[in-house]
């Protein structure tokens, strides 16, 4: 039997975000409130220089405040923490934003340790995480975010089901385990977690219901993977060269093609999860700017 795939589009979804964020925008400009976001990009990194790039244009969009700081790949720790010290201080700016991966001499958790979590929009905070767990979140980090966004749209459910989720990091897979796990809001799956140190993934995925995969290695889940009916959210955005005048295109981690008339729904690569993380570090942004300025409920 073959099914129509569902394509589950990121941006629909993230312009029904930016539509519901206006009016807060407008509430927080009649009280003289711009939100504002400060990102630190360190080095060269293309793929890096490419997100910082999407994420400021979206707030130029929505008439935000956003500014760039661009240091060089030989940046010391304890520059890169004076210089958080002082977006920390500014209070033009209601959320810093560190673009990952920082250069290998530098510890990222010491400079992630630093912001301060009423600034902490990307969520990656150890106060933002704890209180994600304790049920009580803050800043929910913005690709998990994003993706409860894309399956509440799509009306794909998540209650009673057996999600599994490759990948366990605390960009995506940790946050993204402990919503799906949660009593409270888009959650009450169960949860399976595979990573690097599971023997055999196969063997979990074709259990899942739902699958979010953030693994970073393209084509990882293929055909056979899969039961039918699964719907699949695939967070991977890799590099993979070719002959084309760019010299690369980008692939999911998971075989697209391979899953139409199999899997039930699917985010595609690009245009599927990447426009909702962007969406969701504007929505704690605004938010950021609501709680400084005593405006959020
Ligand atoms: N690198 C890859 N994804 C992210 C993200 O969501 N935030 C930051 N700061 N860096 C990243």
């Amino acid at each position: 039997m073959s099914v129509d795939t569902i394509l589950l589009k990121g941006k629909p979804v993230a312009e029904a975000a930016y539509e519901r964020l206006k009016p807060r925008i407008a509430a927080l400009r009649g009280r003289n409130v711009i939100p504002g976001l400060a990102v630190v990009l360190v080095g060269d990194d293309p793929a890096s220089a490419v997100y910082v790039r999407s994420k400021t244009r979206a707030f130029q969009n929505m008439e935000l405040v956003s500014e760039t700081y661009n240091l060089p790949a030989t940046t010391t720790e304890k520059e890169l923490l004076q210089l958080i010290d002082r977006l920390n201080d500014d209070e033009h700016f209601h959320g810093i934003l560190v673009q990952l991966p920082l250069p290998s001499q530098i510890n990222s958790q010491t400079v992630l340790e630093r912001v301060l979590p009423l600034k902490d929009v990307d969520g990656f905070h150890p106060d933002s995480l704890g209180r994600l767990l304790a049920g009580e979140p803050r800043y929910i980090p913005c690709t998990p975010q994003g993706i409860l966004e894309i399956l509440n749209h799509y009306e794909i459910p998540t209650a009673r089901r057996h999600a599994v989720v490759v990948g366990r990091s605390t960009i995506v897979g940790k946050p993204m385990m402990a919503l799906l796990a949660n009593k409270w809001g888009r959650g009450n799956a169960t949860v399976t977690v595979c990573h690097t140190s599971t023997p055999d993934i196969a063997a979990h995925t074709r259990q899942a219901d739902l699958l979010i995969i953030a693994s970073g290695q393209p084509h990882l889940v293929t055909r056979e993977m899969v039961s039918e009916g699964v719907d699949i959210v695939d967070v991977g955005v890799n590099r993979v060269p070719d002959d084309s005048p760019k010299g690369y295109h980008l692939e999911g981690d998971v075989a697209t093609d391979d899953m139409l008339g199999l899997a039930h729904a699917i985010t595609p690569v690009p245009g599927g999860v990447g426009p909702m993380t962007v969406a969701m570090l504007v929505s704690n942004t605004v938010l950021a700017a609501e709680i400084s300025s005593g405006a959020a409920s």
